[in-house]
């Protein structure tokens, strides 16, 4: 029952985890947009009141007209829109899910005993150290070298060399894909820790200013725009991670740490392509297409170096009867698909229950070699072809 319930929860908090996600990406990437699509404006009165871009767009029907204040309007609306649910229910429901799978289980998910043989407690509590450490040494990379001379591109290297040192060393702890997932997560931890520490006092001071008369320092407007700036590269190197799951033969290989690295790396050049592409349309810089080839590089030589290799002919058995593919669920599979534990809601200790599953069975094993979860019970290539024969038999249970 416990499974059950943890697999409704899990896909509960994953159905709210992309929905909120996609409110705070996409609110993210509209303002991405619209900052560097703002040319300056034509009317007289929106200069003197301090305008310094505006943008016209057509959406949905109707005409859009917002316009940028440089540091701030001459006077404040009674209501002022905030972002920051989004942010904040994006990492609150990603914590959650962490929580009831990867903290829940630790033995099924967070430890693979072939990489590191630990104690869940410890595996536990070093992977909350993950978000915590990660967040400290990128904030205090932003402050201390932030406002300085070339301070972005030094800020840029830093934290480029935290991510790798990080994803080294998640893989060399967790398992595969465990690793990928907390990277994604020490990062997007970052993402929302920008918005609660950093963005939004900022503004808040702002408005307080205002709001009193005094004048304002722009400091709060730069430091939270360099923040959100942050932001926008790491969004897709972060989407990679979260997505990683799905694709055991990225998380399970031997160098996983360095294709973890390449995947993200192509998707914050992929973006800065974006980022710059409405600047180089307004004139403003060359065009961006040397990012997106870069971007595009690293992934055509990861699709080259993963390629499978030649596979080696295993013995299998012309005819496969139940029995043997019964014996191979029962050493294999049993102790996470049975009476004990059933994960994913799935069984496989009845020729009934082998019938019902035989075609995700098929998938996770053969082709997208999911299961066993991280390997854990040792199946073997032969177990494999074996369990391949049996399907292609038709899978007869009797
Ligand atoms: C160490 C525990 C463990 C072992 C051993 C294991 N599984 Fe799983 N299995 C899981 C977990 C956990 C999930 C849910 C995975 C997820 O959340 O994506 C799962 C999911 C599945 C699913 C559902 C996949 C889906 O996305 O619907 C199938 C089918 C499956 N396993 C088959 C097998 C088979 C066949 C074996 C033996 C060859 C096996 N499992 C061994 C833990 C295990």
């Amino acid at each position: 029952m416990e499974t059950y319930l943890l697999d409704w929860a899990n896909l509960l908090l994953r159905w709210l985890h992309v929905i909120v996600a996609i409110a705070w990406i996409g609110s993210s990437f509209y303002f991405v947009f619209l900052d560097s699509s703002l040319t300056p404006p034509e009317d007289e009165q929106l200069k003197k009141d301090g305008v310094s871009g505006e943008l016209w767009a057509v959406h949905g029907g109707g005409f859009y007209h917002p316009v940028k204040f440089n540091v701030s309007p001459p006077k404040l609306p009674d209501h002022l829109h905030w972002f920051y649910w989004e942010s904040y229910s994006t990492w609150l429901s990603g914590f959650a899910l962490f929580l009831v799978s990867y903290l829940w289980s630790p033995s099924v998910y967070l430890i693979d005993p072939n990489v590191m043989d630990w104690s869940p407690a410890a595996a536990i509590t070093t992977a909350l150290a993950f978000l915590v450490v990660f967040w400290l040494a990128y904030d205090a990379i932003c402050r201390t070298l932030g406002q300085s001379e070339n301070g972005d591109a030094k800020v840029g290297v830093l934290v480029l060399l935290l991510v790798c040192v990080a994803s080294y060393a998640a893989t060399q702890l967790f398992a595969g894909r465990a690793a990928f997932l907390l990277v994604g997560a020490m990062i997007a931890t970052a993402m929302s820790a920008n918005v609660f520490f950093w963005i939004i006092p900022g503004q808040r001071t702002v408005v307080a200013d205002l709001k009193a008369g005094r004048p304002v320092d722009p400091i709060h407007g730069k430091r939270g725009k360099q923040r959100s700036v942050h932001n926008t590269y790491f969004t897709l190197p972060v989407l990679f991670a979260m997505l990683s799951n799905h694709y055991s033969f990225t998380y399970s290989h031997e160098y996983n740490w360095l294709i973890l690295i390449g995947m993200m790396f192509a998707g914050a050049a992929i973006r800065q392509f974006f980022v710059l592409r409405h600047g180089h349309k307004l004139g403003r810089n060359g065009h961006p297409w040397p990012y997106a080839a870069v971007g595009v590089v690293v992934l055509l030589a990861l699709i080259v170096w993963l390629r499978p290799a030649p596979t080696q002919a295993v013995a299998v058995p012309q005819q496969v009867g139940l029995a043997q593919v019964q014996d191979i669920m029962a050493q294999r599979c049993v102790m996470c698909h049975g009476e004990a534990l059933q994960s994913k809601n799935v069984r496989l200790d009845s020729p009934e229950a082998l019938r019902q599953h035989a075609q995700t069975v098929y998938q996770q094993v053969v082709v997208t070699r999911q299961m066993p979860m991280n390997n854990a019970t040792g199946i073997t290539e032969e177990e494999r072809a074996i369990v391949a024969q049996w399907f292609r038999q038709g899978a007869p249970v009797e």
